[in-house]
């Protein structure tokens, strides 16, 4: 019997270069010859190193399931190796997503981004690996509900009998840690009241309604409070399948033509619309944005990945990107202004409540 295979999309920003733009070369290569090795002693079947921005991306296939503490472990051991090789380059903010000391099991919420899902591999099983910086996972329920539930985004929806019934929305609350599903069609409304409130109720899964199979996961997790901040919110990855069934590999990019807008970029405090751009431009440079968006896309082989294709290096997304630029244009122009400043309380950075408090006095109570 054929066995299932686990795909392990799990990432961490541990040194920017130069900033937090982008990746020293030195990072991948840490990162892909300890994988190589690990490859070699048959713990995974196969990776692929790459990076968005600052964020340094480790996706690899094995047959440990999710949430493996072997793998996760593996991921958190190649983190803190590459910690090492920026801290000695003195790359900026070297280690800054490993939030704790040491690995205690499970990698979420421990600072890095974690999408995971096993499968039984059909036939031919292409996949698309989604990877953002200078934004959070929220960045995704646009695109998720575009791509599995929007007729006019994914024909489909309304022309293929395999996909006609719909999908199911699996939807976290990451302030209460608590998760909710909808059928869709049928509850689309309330799907759209919650997921439109893209930094409070995040899609997590996606699966086919009519057996159930898994057709996309995203890093979302549970928000963690430390020291009075959340953090671990930052720069998402996804995994979604496509073709026979689950939506063709055009309808799975087509939401990203249109550059929606995003929170994250400067300091994690502004509203910025995402790019989609090839490997070679996830550099976020201007404000340190405008966020990016890469699609690598894979053939499953037996758990070897076949890949990767560079989605968004293609002349059909260009309108996409001047239309991004031109949306980055205009909202930089309203500075520390709302709504390209985010609402006071969902701010990375913040110096709103220390000027409170050296104000309070000066505030005159009216009647
Ligand atoms: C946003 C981001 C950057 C930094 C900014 C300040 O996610 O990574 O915009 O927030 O460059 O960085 P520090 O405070 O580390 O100098
Ligand atoms: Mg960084
Ligand atoms: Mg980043």
């Amino acid at each position: 019997m054929a066995e299932k295979i686990t795909l392990s999309a799990i990432k961490a920003d541990v040194g920017g270069f130069v900033g937090h733009s982008s990746m020293h070369p030195a990072l991948m290569e840490k990162a892909t010859e300890s994988l190589e090795s690990v490859k070699n002693q048959g713990l995974i079947i196969d990776f692929c190193v790459t990076h968005c921005g600052d964020d340094l991306e480790l996706i690899m296939t094995h047959e440990k399931g999710t949430e493996s503490g072997e793998i996760h472990k593996l991921a958190w051991d190649i983190f803190v190796e590459c910690t090492e090789v920026a801290k000695e380059l003195k790359l900026y903010g070297a280690g800054q997503d490993l939030l704790s000391d040491a690995f205690s099991g499970n990698i979420k919420g421990m600072g890095p981004g974690c999408a995971e899902m096993e499968i039984l591999e059909r036939k031919s099983e292409p996949i698309i690996i989604f990877m953002a910086d200078k934004t959070s996972p929220g960045a995704w329920n646009y695109p998720l509900y575009k791509i599995f539930a929007d007729p006019f985004n994914t024909a489909g929806l309304v022309i293929d009998p395999s996909m006609h019934e719909g999908f199911i929305f699996e939807v976290l609350d990451v302030f209460q840690n608590r998760e909710i599903s909808f059928k869709c069609p049928e509850e689309l409304y309330d799907l759209l009241i919650l997921i439109g409130a893209t930094e409070h109720y995040i899609i997590k899964n996606i699966y086919r309604k009519t057996d159930n199979e898994i057709a996309a996961t995203s890093s979302t997790q549970k928000l963690n409070l430390l020291a009075g901040k959340y953090v671990g919110k930052d720069d998402p990855v996804m995994i979604i399948r496509c073709q026979s069934g689950f939506p063709a590999l055009g309808e799975v990019i087509e939401p990203f033509s249109f550059p929606h807008m995003v929170a994250g970029w400067m300091r994690g405090s502004h509203h910025g619309p995402i790019m989609p751009v090839s490997f070679e431009d996830a550099h976020p440079s201007r404000f340190d944005g405008p966020p990016r968006v890469i699609a690598a896309a894979f053939q499953l082989s037996n758990g070897r990945l076949i890949g990767p294709q560079d989605l968004f290096c293609d002349p059909s997304f260009d309108n996409s990107r001047k239309m991004a630029l031109d949306a980055a244009d205009y909202l930089r122009r309203h500075g520390p202004f709302e709504p390209h400043r985010l609402p006071l309380d969902e701010m990375e950075y913040t110096t709103f409540p220390a000027v409170m408090e050296k104000l309070k006095e000066r505030f005159k109570k009216l009647n």
